[in-house]
């Protein structure tokens, strides 16, 4: 096991490079199971998430290559096998084998999906969605069989507006007979995404990026090359770390729209951010940071996978700042690390109130999960020693060669074997 080693209080400069879209990479994945001859997906992260599917795909007969950021399959030999267990439970997001598995092959068995644990993470508009296109679902033992004889278009309005939902439910409509309408679905930029490539394949489907998704079912899908968007939450991560500690930092590669709700905060709170066609900017020139509130949302409001890592930045504003969580229940697992860095915060259920600007010291601190190691490294580069991250694992599920970037821009940061049994195990704490 590895951690994370961070000497604080560097200033940072220079240009980062962002990858591509985490959310939209393991949805993308999936889809490729859907058509009948070979998908390219070019600029994929390589990060942990982005194995497993691959490896996943390989154990249900796909030829796969994954070089260069550049992810070739072949799914013409895939097969319905059975995945209840192993590494399905490794990653949230599995949950798409079964939308594509259904579309393909009208049957598939899928493990429940693991992930990070922000709460109880529910697929039952997924399960709704499969049986409104007339598969049978049921939960055997922890794994979700899904049977179709056909599948057949019909009309699906989404109780909670949900990113997982709404991809899930267009891999399964793509190849069904007739007509799907996707009511209240979400609006994410992965979402346009996935359905940028299905069209590629040649789907029909209006509408991507709207509350009303219509998809007209298609005969057959075939392959085509497709490339990635950039990860909205990772160049968001630098934009909050280069506002927190950054002289000059350009992001490079980022469609500025999609991080626009934190644009906006980053202006509230005095920091500079200059936006080009696919770069932003971030300047700090010693002018003092002003509190703000946020409130998580569906997009296009500020996304929860950048609560974390904004809160730390708001202990270094000045005044009490409101931080609302809505998406996520246990969203807030972090503030107890950040706590035993100094920082005060209080949490009231859903809100947190945080007081600054406060000066955080160096600690030993678990990543309990992906944004909440993000927030750490923020922490860490902001606080005064050498602050060492354990959870390493989650954080290498969403950020690729993190510690390379970092570095680039001038930050101290490396990694180090953790060396007793009792570092490898602090994730209870
Ligand atoms: N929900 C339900 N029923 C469902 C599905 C969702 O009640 O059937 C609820 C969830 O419990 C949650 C809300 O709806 O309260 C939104 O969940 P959504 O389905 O949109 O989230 P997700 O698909 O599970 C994706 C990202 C998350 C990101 C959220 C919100 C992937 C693999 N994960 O999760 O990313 O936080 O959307 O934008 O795309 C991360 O990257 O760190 C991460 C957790």
């Amino acid at each position: 096991m590895e951690k994370i080693v961070i000497e604080g209080g560097n200033r940072l400069n220079g240009t980062i490079q962002v990858g591509g879209a985490k959310n939209s990479a393991v949805a993308l994945i999936p889809a490729a199971i859907l058509a009948d001859s070979p998908v390219t997906i070019e600029q994929l992260p390589d990060i942990s998430d982005v194995r497993n599917l691959c490896e996943l795909l390989k154990e249900i007969g796909g030829k796969v290559t994954f070089e260069n950021n550049t992810m070739v399959i072949d799914p013409r030999e895939m097969i319905p096998m059975p995945l209840p267990n192993g590494r399905v439970k490794k990653l949230r997001a599995s949950y798409y084998l079964m939308g594509a598995m259904l579309g393909r092959f009208k049957k598939a068995v899928v493990g429940l999906p693991g992930g990070c644990n922000l709460g109880p993470r529910p697929i039952d508009q997924h399960i709704k969605g499969f049986e409104a296109l007339g598969a049978k679902v049921t939960n055997e033992q922890g794994a979700i069989y899904l049977q179709a004889d056909e599948l057949r278009g019909a009309r699906i309005y989404l109780d909670v507006v949900s990113v997982g939902a709404t991809i899930n439910i267009m891999l399964a409509a793509v190849l069904a007979k007739g007509r799907t309408i996707i009511e209240n679905a979400a609006k994410e930029p992965e979402i346009i995404d996935v359905a940028t490539l299905l069209s590629g394949m040649g789907a029909k489907i209006k509408g991507a990026g709207t509350d009303v998704i219509r998809i007209d079912g298609v005969e057959s899908l075939h392959g085509c090359r497709h490339c990635i968007i950039p990860d909205r939450i990772e160049a968001g991560t630098y934009m909050i770390l280069a506002a927190a500690c950054g002289e000059r930092v350009l992001i490079d590669n980022v469609i500025p729209p999609h991080v626009e709700s934190l644009t906006a905060k980053l202006r509230e709170m005095g920091v500079k951010v200059h936006t080009y066609d696919d770069q932003i900017e971030i300047v700090r020139d010693g002018t003092p940071l002003k509190k703000a509130d946020i409130k998580t949302l569906v997009y296009p409001g500020f996304p929860t996978d950048l609560q974390p890592p904004l809160t730390v930045l708001l202990t270094q504003a000045h005044g009490a700042s409101l931080v609302t969580e809505t998406i996520f229940d246990h969203r807030f697992k972090y503030v107890d690390e950040l706590r035993r860095m100094g920082a005060e915060i209080k949490v009231e259920g859903r809100s947190a109130i945080v007081e600054g600007p406060t000066r955080l010291q160096a600690a030993k601190v678990n990543a309990t999960d992906l944004r909440a190691g993000a927030a750490l490294v923020v922490a860490g580069a902001v606080a005064n020693g050498i602050t060492e991250i354990t959870g390493v694992e989650h954080i290498d599920r969403g950020y690729s060669g993190l510690v390379d970037k970092l570095r680039g821009i001038g930050m101290k940061i490396w990694r180090e074997k953790t060396e007793t049994e009792e570092e490898t195990t602090a994730v209870g704490r």
